[in-house]
């Protein structure tokens, strides 16, 4: 888990949720800057500042701006909302997102049955996202599979393959690099299409969960062999 001085900055939209703070977190840990969005920046001040208490001596603090300003402030926009507020949050955010690369993490669960797959008019949030953002904005979807109950351990080891799938291959390689940074192993699982799949492998890992008594149901793919294992 070690940054360098060339990492990017990342800005966490929806940054003060569970899986939002898990990842700036660890990214923070890992050397990166971090910012932490939300509809409100006291909240997101406030967030950011519990989990600063928690960073090693000599990481970089975690800030929180509102979603707007952490998008314009960064390098690589990660897009941790629910489902309900996924394409509202995308269209206010659609210009400050020009140029970079959106890693989305939003699972399109449809309360109640988050135990089921329910695929979204447009088969995947991630697409949705591409759809509304354009081409203007490398759309990256990632980390769908990764309970925040992982992230949100000090020093727990994340025992979980992240699927990252894009258009971009080079965007694609970008965010392995992100995973790998904070601990998890990235593969690269195609293109954005993929997501359909990706993405309708969460509920049935929340049904695991309910079934098996557990909170951080994960996958491994085997066979493949891993250069940092
Ligand atoms: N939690 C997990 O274990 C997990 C695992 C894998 C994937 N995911 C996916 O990651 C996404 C985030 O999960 P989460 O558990 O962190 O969600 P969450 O805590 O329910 O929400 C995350 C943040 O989204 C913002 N938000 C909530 N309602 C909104 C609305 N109507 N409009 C705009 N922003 C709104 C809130 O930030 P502000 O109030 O600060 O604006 C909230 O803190 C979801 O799509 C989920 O399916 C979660």
């Amino acid at each position: 888990m070690v940054g360098t001085e060339n990492n990017p900055t990342i800005a966490i939209i929806g940054g003060t949720g569970a899986e939002g703070r898990g990842l700036g977190f660890l990214w923070a840990q890992a050397g990166y800057s971090i910012i932490l969005g939300s509809r409100s920046v006291s909240k997101a001040i406030a967030r950011a500042s519990d989990l600063n208490a928690r960073i090693d001596e000599g990481k970089p603090s975690l800030r929180g701006m509102d979603n707007l300003a952490a998008v314009q402030s960064c390098e690589v926009s990660i897009l941790t909302v629910p489902y309900q507020a996924h394409k509202s949050t995308l269209l206010e955010l659609r210009d400050g997102l020009q140029g970079k690369i959106l890693v989305d993490v939003t699972v399109p669960l449809i309360p109640p049955e988050v135990d089921r797959v329910q695929l979204p008019v447009g088969l995947a949030a991630s697409l949705e996202a591409q759809e509304i953002l354009g081409s203007g904005v490398r759309v990256v979807a990632a980390f769908q599979n990764v309970s925040a109950e992982h992230m949100n351990v000090d020093g727990s080891v994340i025992d979980c393959d992240v699927l990252v799938c894009g258009d971009d291959s080079g965007a694609r390689s970008e965010v392995i690099r992100l995973v790998q940074a904070i601990g998890m192993s990235g593969l690269h699982a195609g293109p954005l299409a993929n997501a359909v799949a990706i993405e309708s492998l969460t509920p049935v890992l929340i049904g695991m969960n309910k079934r098996y008594g557990v909170k951080n149901a994960g996958i491994r793919v085997t066979g493949i062999p891993r250069s940092d294992e």
